[in-house]
């Protein structure tokens, strides 16, 4: 038994107490998702009804989970919080870094040789800290964590943005950046705004060839990809209860397609039936007697404008296959539709490969649906004209499709098997030698994310998202406009046939089998185990701890650079070739900044270093001025760090010597990130002083010493012509923030509480 039953026995316990409270403040029936953000709040019990889209709240999750690209640097920053054992159970999954190339035996023991010191590393901390460590080819860490982890009612948090897919077994799971899991291994709350709620009614039931994966992509349609943002979508309804435990995955998987927060499904018997057969039947039993709390109200459910936000209803009766794309996963095209805008858009119709796995799409279900058209086909001797690539979620799910002969099938079309891992999902994909200059083509695939270059590298790969069953009967016919209701095809002895809908098993019927799932249990003390990182390494680095602030002004300061315009976390810390170095302080600082425009100039990656008067870029800028022992700022436009969670937009200048980040507004994550790795994150009190500094200036505060909460402060700007702007600036630090930046960090105040 890998999951924690003791910790989901003590949460059910206290459900019904905190629902009551959270009742009587609201006074008014409940959605399911409000019931599981009442009973995680970090309080307790609720005092108070908050605002939808407006409080902050702190909440203490249940779990945490973590991909290899991630966990490197959030638990290089857990090992500096000076515990001995993470606070919550946690996991950490060995599944972003492994190549698609040649099948799965030869890409995974070449994935093992390339990242071996990283996949150490993450064995050797999670056996250190009490962290589960799943090793490379045990599966894809959304598969894992619903088949091992994901309880109803529950609340985690994962290291990624697809662990929304926990939904499906009515969590509330969502994706953030290490930081936060950091703060939540280390005992911390996580503070989330209380997001707002959109209701989506399912109506009767899907049929013939339409799969769960066109729910989604009809939502994604409907709501496109911002919609969803701020936002939990809760699906009800008979058409919910109607579909299996993995399909309601799928559709809380690509609410991240749409921007929500996350996504989830109330308690009922597909959950029990996928509980059941992944040997969780202890869960169902504790479920079922709090199994009213596990769902929304039927009030709410009967009257849903009243308690959502927004609400949208879908008849699944009548609901077609969709395909989405190119570029976008909110392009929606109905099968059927496909020639017209395919023709009028300049798509290719040709596919060339079709592809079925990824977090969204690699359950049994899926497969078996979709090898059920690979059977037909070869029965009906027909050969597949794409070709075909097959990602299993886990080698529980690999074993058992293996074992019941769905893998066969899709070897009979000469398919490759790939790793249990996310391989062309991420771009791990060994198509081209030279994917830039690959030429224009079609692809279709179960996955979620379609930007360009995503799966390939190729800019000109137009790449479609579709269910598996309609991925593998595009395959087969190598057209994107392929309608496998109405269409035929030619078979090998020149007669016309037709594919059958798909068949499949929600869950094998003769239960789940697996030899080695790959799980490395925790040393039960890991006082003893020695996390090992080679100081030569270019890919891992040891942190050292952020130096305290002094209590002094930080006076002398130089500006590294004025950005303007639209500067993301992708701007500050870019993400591509430079995923080697997550694990890497110093290396992936050489990508600080590089993205962000000069606004002297409207360059990139070009400021002028001051101490030579020379063009230079940024980071090497701010290296000399580190070098010379000469603090430096930014200044930042509008909504500065918008995009990821990812702390290393605020790691990398906090260690190249930036001390403070100054811009007319921020996105608020990003805020929260520089302020726990104890940076100043300033607003400007007049956004015209933006246009006062120059790029010569020198800045120092005047008035540091005084840094209180709700207090201005000041920064003398001195021009190089000897003028001076004395600039009011506006902060948001409460008592504990500025504690942080007085330790350093966040991580170095709680390693000092610690060992106080
Ligand atoms: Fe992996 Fe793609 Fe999911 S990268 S976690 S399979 S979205």
């Amino acid at each position: 038994m890998v999951f924690d039953l003791d910790m989901i026995r003590a949460y059910y316990a206290g459900m019904p107490a905190k629902i009551e409270a959270a009742r009587k403040v609201l006074g008014r029936p409940m959605t399911l998702a409000e019931k599981i953000l009442y009973t995680h709040l970090w309080s307790g019990e609720a005092t108070e009804a908050f605002e939808r889209g407006n409080s902050y709240v702190e909440f203490a999750p249940d779990r945490v989970a973590m991909q290899d690209a991630t966990a490197q640097m959030a638990l290089l920053q857990f090992m500096q919080a000076g515990k001995t054992k993470v606070a919550v159970p946690s996991t950490a999954h060995a599944d972003h870094l492994i190549q698609a190339r040649l099948g799965a035996t030869k890409d995974l023991q070449e994935g093992i040789n390339k990242n071996n010191e990283v996949f150490n590393f993450l064995s050797s901390v999670c056996d250190k800290y009490g962290i589960g460590f799943w090793k490379p080819g045990a599966g894809i860490i959304h598969q894992v964590v619903l088949e091992n982890y994901a309880f109803p009612g529950g609340m985690m948090i994962g290291t990624d943005s697809h662990t929304v897919n926990a939904g499906g077994l009515g969590m509330v799971a969502v994706g953030v950046g290490g930081a936060d899991a950091v703060d939540v291994m280390a005992g911390m709350a996580w503070e989330l705004k209380f997001p707002k709620l959109i209701g989506v009614k399912l109506t009767g039931k899907l049929n013939g060839w339409t799969a769960p994966k066109d729910v989604i992509l009809k939502v994604a349609e409907i709501l496109t990809v911002k919609g969803g943002t701020g936002c939990i979508v809760e699906y009800f309804g008979e058409g919910a209860e109607s579909m299996s435990c993995t399909g309601k995955g799928t559709i809380c998987n690509m609410g991240a397609e749409i921007g929500a927060t996350t996504s989830t499904f109330g308690y009922d018997d597909s959950m029990r039936r996928y509980l059941n057969a992944t040997g969780r039947s202890e869960v169902v039993e504790l479920a079922d007697q709090v199994a009213e709390h596990l769902t929304g109200d039927n009030e709410v459910y009967s009257n849903p404008e009243k308690y959502f936000d927004q609400v949208i209803e879908i008849d699944l009766d009548t609901l077609m296959p969709h395909l989405n794309g190119p570029f976008t996963p909110d392009l929606a095209t109905e099968v059927g539709s496909m020639t017209e805008k395919a023709e009028a858009n300049d798509w290719p119709l040709d596919v060339e490969w079709g592809l079925i796995g990824s977090c969204t799409n690699s359950s049994y279900e899926d497969l078996s649906r979709a090898a059920s058209i690979a059977k037909q086909a070869v029965d009906k001797g027909l050969k597949t004209k794409a070709q075909f690539g097959i990602n299993p979620g886990s080698e529980q799910v690999r074993y058992t499709a293996e074992r019941d002969g769905l893998l066969k099938h899709f070897e009979d079309l000469d398919a490759t098997i790939f790793t249990n891992a996310c391989g062309p999902c991420i771009g791990q994909w060994g198509r081209y030698s030279d994917p830039k200059n690959a030429p224009k083509n079609s692809i279709v695939h179960s996955f979620n994310r379609n930007f360009a270059k995503r799966a390939d590298g190729n800019p000109n790969t137009h790449a479609f998202v579709a269910s598996p069953e309609m991925v593998a009967a595009i395959a087969i016919s190598g057209r994107l406009d392929f309608n496998p209701i109405t269409d035929t095809l030619v078979n090998k002895d020149g007669i016309e046939v037709k594919l059958d809908p798909p068949h499949g098993e929600e869950l094998p019927t003769k239960g789940f089998a697996v030899e080695d799932n790959g799980y490395q249990a925790p040393a039960e003390d890991g006082s003893k185990v020695e996390v090992i990182v080679n100081p030569e390494s270019s890919r891992l680095q040891l942190l050292t701890p952020f130096e305290p602030w002094d209590g002094k002004n930080i006076t002398g300061a130089k500006l590294l650079i004025k950005a303007e315009g639209k500067c993301t976390t992708d701007h500050i810390s870019m993400a591509g070739p430079w995923l080697r170095y997550r694990g890497h302080l110093d290396n992936i600082s050489n990508n600080c900044l590089i993205g962000a425009v000069n606004a002297f100039g409207g360059a990139t990656n070009e400021v002028v270093n001051q101490l030579t008067g020379e063009k230079s870029e940024v980071p090497a800028a701010a290296r000399a001025y580190k070098a010379a022992g000469i603090p430096t700022i930014v200044v930042g436009d509008h909504n500065y760090g918008e995009g990821s969670s990812r702390e290393h937009a605020a790691m990398e200048p906090r260690h190249l010597g930036v001390r403070a980040v100054i811009v007319k507004s921020f996105a608020r994550i990003h805020e929260t990130n520089l302020k726990k790795q104890g940076m100043l994150g300033l607003t400007f009190a007049n956004e015209e002083d933006y246009d006062k500094v120059r790029e010569d200036d020198t800045f120092n505060f005047v008035d540091l010493e005084s840094f209180a909460p709700g207090v201005q402060l000041t920064l003398e700007i001195v021009h190089a012509d000897g003028s001076k702007d004395d600039v009011k600036l506006n902060h948001t630090y409460n008592e504990q923030q500025i504690g942080w930046f007085k330790a350093g960090s966040a991580l170095n105040l709680i390693k000092k509480q610690n060992n106080s």
